[in-house]
């Protein structure tokens, strides 16, 4: 399996360090052979040493080595610390920071070029779902737009708008149904998102299709993350 946590705008630069110790520790201790990503803030990027089977990535950068695009992080900023792995096209991204699907595509193609391993992030609203699953899909497949699907570092994350951070994550039925759809034409792993805990990750975790999951809020606190992926296993 592969277990993603993403920060999101929490922690400080000296609880990530705190968070990746402990994490570190725990994986180590269980024999945890799973692959586990952590997205931390910017500012709390670091060239860690981790066991081979954990990866810092970057939440979000400018398609560019470097240059005049204020607030944002290039490739000069992230190759300072080793980082290979970049989540692109998040819901709140999309939304909050209004990133067009033809931007998301540039990123997206940007860090191909420069090897990534992507976490690529696709996901309904409330409305479409709505409207049934055929919008659904239609919507989601919308969101390849300019992607490579066959890119052999691309990892994809179906994450219901409407379940991210509201503590009820979409029923097994329906994830089942949509990551089968998807993995008829995409061969890479794909991920659930969207209020997993340590309650509900068993479920999700059987889901045929499913190979992994990106937390948010239930994996803020290490000890949280940990559980989940203990439970997985339970
Ligand atoms: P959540 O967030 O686990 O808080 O629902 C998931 C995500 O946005 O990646």
């Amino acid at each position: 399996m592969i277990f993603a946590t993403n920060f999101k705008t929490h922690h400080t630069r000296v609880s990530t360090k705190e968070y990746m110790k402990k994490l570190q520790d725990f994986i180590i201790k269980e024999n945890i052979k799973d692959d586990i990503f952590v997205f931390p803030t910017s500012t709390s990027l670091g060239n860690f040493k981790l066991p081979s089977n954990m990866f810092m990535g970057v939440q979000n950068a400018y398609p560019a080595i470097n240059g005049s695009y204020t607030g944002e992080i290039g490739l000069e900023q992230i190759n300072e610390f080793d980082l290979k792995t970049i989540l692109i096209g998040h819901s709140e991204r999309r939304t909050i920071l209004k990133e067009s699907q033809e931007f998301i595509a540039q990123k997206f193609n940007y860090f191909k070029k420069n090897n990534f391993k992507i976490i690529y992030c696709i996901g309904e609203s409330k409305e479409i779902r709505d409207e049934g699953f055929e919008s659904a899909m239609e919507y989601l497949w919308s969101e390849f737009d300019g992607i490579d699907i066959s890119y052999d570092k691309l990892i994809v994350a179906y994450e219901p708008i409407w379940a991210i951070g509201t503590g009820a994550s979409a029923k097994k039925e329906d994830i089942e149904q949509i990551l089968s759809s998807l993995r008829v034409k995409i061969e890479a792993p794909l991920l659930y998102g969207g209020s997993v805990k340590s309650s509900n990750i068993k479920e999700i975790a059987g889901i045929k299709d499913c190979d992994g999951v990106l937390v948010g809020s239930a994996s803020l606190k290490v000890e949280n993350f940990c559980e989940i992926i203990k439970n997985s296993k339970k």
